[in-house]
C-alpha cells in the first residue's frame, strides 16, 4: 500500500505478538493488528514501557495492561479489533484492576469517543502520543480517563531501539518515514498518522548498526511512502521550501539514503515499502541497480488501471504514466519483481473501467498482489463526496476476477524459476515441516528446501528450484 501495507490479507487476523524481558515487575500484553508499521510501533511501545516498569506476557489473563495496536483502513479491520476488545472485556470482568488500552489509527479515528463507546476501556493513544503512555498509564491508576491523540510535526521515535517482537533474528522493520501527504479519496490514513515527516539518516544508521551487532541479516525500511523520504533537519515534508538553502541543498533523498545504507552496511539485505508510483524517481530505480544488497523487488501500489478511477481516487498519476514507470523498471532493473494493491468498486467503477484494471495486470503481470473490496471510510474525501455506489455483490464478483488472475500471473512468475539457482536467506523451519528451511530471495518469493544439516537461520544459500506453487518455490541446497 501506499503506507499501510498490510501483510496478508488474511490480513485482517494478523500478526499477533508478545514479548518477554525481565526485571520488571508489571506485565503488558501488546497485540498488534494491521500494517509492519503498525508492528515496528509496538516495538517502540514496548521499548518505551520497558523503561517505566513493564514485562511482557504472552499471557494475557496475566497481564496488568492490555494494548492493542489498531487499524483503520478498512471496515473489517476495525470490526477485528472490536471482537478483541470484547475478549479483553470478559478478562477485565474476572481481574478488574486489568488496564485496557488502544493504540494506532481507530484510537486516532474515534479519539475520547472510544471511551464511550467501549465501557471498559481505560486508555486511548493515537500514533504519535507513544512517548506520553507510562504518564497515561499513571493517569488510569489514579482512575482517570486517559487520551492523547495529537498528530506530531516532528515524531519519528529516531532515538528510540524498539524491543525486537516476536523476532525470527534474521529480519526486522527500520521506520524512515512517518505519516501521508497524498489524500487519496479513499484512505484513512492520512487523518490517523498525520502529516509526512521524514527521520534523520544518521539515526536510521545507528538503528540499522545495533541489527547488524545483533546478527540480523536484512532490514525492510518502512514508511507509507519511501520515496518520498526528504531530510532536512527535520519538520514536515511540505515546509522543504521553507527550509534555509544551506539545509535544502544538503538535503537527503530517498534514492541517498538507500545508497548509504547499502554502501554503509555492504553485508546486509534491503528492502523498501512502500513505494508510491507519482513519487518514485528513477534516482531510485538506479540506486537499486547499483547494489547487489538492495532486493530487485518493488511493491508498487496501483489500486486501480483506470484513469479516470485514479482520478477520482486522487492519485496523481494516469494509467499510462504508471505504465512508463513499470517500462523503466523493466528496462533498469531487467528481473525486478512487482506487486500491487487494487481495490474492487471504488466508487462509481463502471464495468469498462473494471476491465481496464484487468488489462493493466495483464501488461504487468505482478509477481503478487494485495487485492480488496473498497471499503467506504467515515471522514474521508470518498464518504464526504462520493457515493460508493457499486452493489456489494459487483465489488465481489469483481474482486474474485481479479484475485483468479492475479493467481495465474503469480504461477506464471513462479514457474519461471523453475531450473534457476536462486539466493536465498535462510529466515527459519519451514511452516510445515522442521525438516525444511524457509526464506526468500532477492525478488521476494517464499523459497522451502530441505535442510542439509550445513545450513543455519541468517545464512545465504544457493538453492536450485525444481518446482513451484502459485506462492511457493520448491528446491535444494546446491552443494558447495
Ligand atoms: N477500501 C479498501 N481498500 C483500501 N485501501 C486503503 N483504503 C481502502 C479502503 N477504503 C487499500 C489500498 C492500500 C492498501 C494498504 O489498502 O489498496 O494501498
Ligand atoms: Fe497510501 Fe494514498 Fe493512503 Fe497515503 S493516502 S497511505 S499514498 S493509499
Amino acid at each position: 500500500m501506499d503506507g499501510e501495507k498490510i501483510i496478508d490479507e488474511s490480513k485482517q487476523g494478523l500478526a499477533t505478538m508478545t514479548i518477554g524481558l525481565q526485571q520488571n515487575t508489571k506485565k503488558v500484553y501488546i497485540e498488534s493488528y494491521g500494517c509492519q508499521m503498525n508492528i515496528n510501533d509496538s516495538e517502540i511501545v514496548a521499548s518505551i514501557l520497558k523503561g517505566k516498569g513493564f514485562n511482557t506476557t504472552d499471557d494475557m489473563k496475566a497481564a496488568d495492561l492490555i494494548l492493542v495496536n489498531t487499524c483503520s483502513i478498512r471496515e473489517k479491520a476495525e470490526q477485528t479489533v472490536r471482537k478483541r476488545l470484547e475478549k479483553y472485556q470478559s478478562i477485565k470482568k474476572i481481574n478488574p484492576k486489568l488496564k485496557i488500552g488502544v493504540m494506532g489509527c481507530m484510537a486516532e479515528r474515534l479519539k475520547a469517543k472510544f471511551l464511550e463507546e467501549e465501557q471498559m476501556l481505560d486508555l486511548v493513544v493515537g500514533p504519535d502520543a507513544y512517548r506520553d503512555l507510562p504518564h497515561l498509564i499513571e493517569e488510569v491508576a489514579d482512575g482517570k480517563e486517559a487520551v492523547n491523540v495529537l498528530l506530531s510535526k516532528e515524531e519519528t521515535y529516531a532515538d528510540i531501539a524498539p524491543v525486537r517482537l516476536n523476532s525470527n533474528g534474521v529480519t526486522a522493520f527500520v521506520s524512515i518515514t512517518r505519516g501521508c501527504d497524498n489524500m487519496c479519496t479513499f484512505c484513512v490514513v492520512p487523518f490517523t498518522r498525520g502529516r509526512e515527516r521524514s527521520r534523520d539518516p544518521k539515526s536510521i544508521i545507528k538503528e540499522i548498526q545495533d541489527l547488524k551487532d545483533q546478527n540480523f541479516k536484512e532490514v525492510t525500511l518502512l514508511g507509507q511512502n519511501v520515496d518520498s523520504y526528504l531530510w532536512f533537519g527535520g519538520g514536515l515534508k511540505k515546509d522543504f521550501d521553507k527550509a534555509s538553502q544551506e539545509a535544502q541543498k544538503n538535503a537527503v533523498d530517498f534514492a541517498q539514503l538507500l545508497d548509504m545504507c547499502a554502501t554503509t552496511f555492504p553485508e546486509m539485505r534491503f528492502r523498501f515499502s512502500t513505494s508510491n508510483p507519482q513519487d518514485m524517481k528513477l534516482d531510485v530505480l538506479h540506486s537499486m541497480a547499483k547494489h547487489k544488497n538492495i532486493c530487485k523487488y518493488i511493491h508498487l501500489p496501483v489500486q486501480s488501471g483506470s484513469s479516470s478511477v485514479l482520478k477520482r481516487m486522487n492519485r496523481q498519476h494516469t494509467r499510462e504514466e504508471y505504465i512508463e514507470l513499470i517500462d523503466n523498471i523493466r528496462k533498469i532493473l531487467p528481473g525486478c519483481a512487482l506487486s500491487h494493491d487494487i481495490i474492487a468498486g471504488f466508487c462509481g467503477e463502471t464495468e469498462a473501467e473494471h476491465k481496464d484494471t484487468l488489462s493493466l495486470m495483464e501488461y504487468v503481470k505482478y509477481d503478487f498482489g494485495f487485492m480488496f473490496a473498497y471499503s467506504d471510510r467515515p471522514g474521508t474525501p470518498a464518504h464526504k463526496n462520493m457515493a460508493d455506489d457499486v452493489p456489494h455483490e459487483t465489488k465481489k464478483r469483481r474482486l474474485n476476477e481479479i484475485i483468479a488472475l492475479q493467481q495465474k500471473h503469480s504461477l506464471l512468475r513462479m514457474k519461471k524459476f523453475i531450473g534457476q539457482e536462486v539466493e536465498v536467506l535462510i529466515e527459519g523451519d519451514s511452516k510445515k515441516s522442521n525438516q525444511y528451511w524457509k526464506g526468500r530471495n532477492s525478488q521476494n518469493a517464499m523459497v522451502v528446501f530441505p535442510k542439509t544439516g550445513h545450513e543455519k537461520p541468517g545464512d545465504f544459500v544457493q538453492v536450485k528450484i525444481e518446482d513451484c506453487t502459485s506462492a511457493t518455490l520448491l528446491g535444494k541446497v546446491k552443494s558447495k
